[in-house]
């Protein structure tokens, strides 16, 4: 087991050390991540690779603050995450990541340009400026025209820019993706990888995706291959690019 970072750079802006996670169930445990550490770095989309069950959604939960691990450290933005109280991690989860999920995960009563604005008028932006950003992120995904519609009136390949778009409009440092498009035809799938890749690049955000999708593999400027809870393989992809 090694708990040295696999990479080493200044721009790393999300690091995991040794972490260990183990779930419980009927008095087995069973351990999900064995001692893993990385760094991601910003302006980058790093994919997460491997078998189904072998940990990258428990990974993601850890370095975003959604699940705490049973030891080991994650530092985001120069902050233990682990380290802060509930309403600290709370409001950095609100202010600094964007989460977007297979499901999409958007309220079923609210359009579009309602699910946007919700996070922006937690972190404090009055309805109006709540408004025009969300506006500016719906245009950018390409949803500008349609901003008005509620879930039930969109496409899978729609819902999932609206849910990119919720994300990018707190413009945040950390962006996590769990199987982004795996509930999306090629080419609302081919849509989304290129808005991933283009936060990363001019937003500057360190983009961090779990997914099975060769195309997002041929995007990505570094894999991490995981397998049984561990990182076996980082490649660096940035020299097959443009
Ligand atoms: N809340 C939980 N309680 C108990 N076991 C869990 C829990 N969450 C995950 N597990 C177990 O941890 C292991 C890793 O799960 P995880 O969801 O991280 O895998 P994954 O790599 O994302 O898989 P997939 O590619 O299928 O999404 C699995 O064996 C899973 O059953
Ligand atoms: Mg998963």
């Amino acid at each position: 087991m090694s708990d040295a970072p696999i990479t080493e750079s200044a721009t790393a802006v999300l690091r995991g050390s040794g972490l260990l996670k183990s779930f419980r169930s009927d008095r087995i445990e069973t351990p999900v991540l064995r001692g893993l550490s990385l760094e991601v770095l910003a302006g980058e989309l790093t994919l997460v690779s491997g078998p189904s069950g072998c940990g990258k959604s428990t990974l993601l939960a850890l370095l975003s603050g959604l699940l705490r691990p049973d030891a080991g450290e994650v530092e985001a933005l120069g902050q233990s995450l682990w380290s802060l109280d509930d309403q600290a991690l709370e409001r950095f989860r609100l202010q600094h990541t964007g989460f977007v999920f297979q499901g999409f995960n958007l309220f079923g009563a609210l359009s579009a340009v309602e699910q946007v604005m919700l996070p922006l008028g937690a972190l404090g932006f009055t309805r109006k400026q709540a408004r025009e950003r969300a506006l500016v992120a719906l245009d950018e995904v390409g949803l500008g025209p349609r901003s008005g519609l509620r879930p039930a009136e969109m496409s899978g390949g729609e819902k999932q820019r609206v849910s990119i778009a919720r994300a990018l409009a707190k413009n945040p440092k950390l962006l996590f993706a769990d199987e982004p498009t795996s509930a999306l035809d090629a080419a609302n799938g081919q849509m989304v990888i290129d808005l991933l890749h283009r936060l990363a690049r001019s937003h500057g955000a360190a983009v961090l995706c779990v997914s099975h999708d060769p195309r997002v593999v041929a995007h990505a400027d570094r894999v991490l291959h995981m397998e049984d809870g561990r990182l076996l393989d980082d490649t660096r992809l940035g020299a097959l690019q443009g």
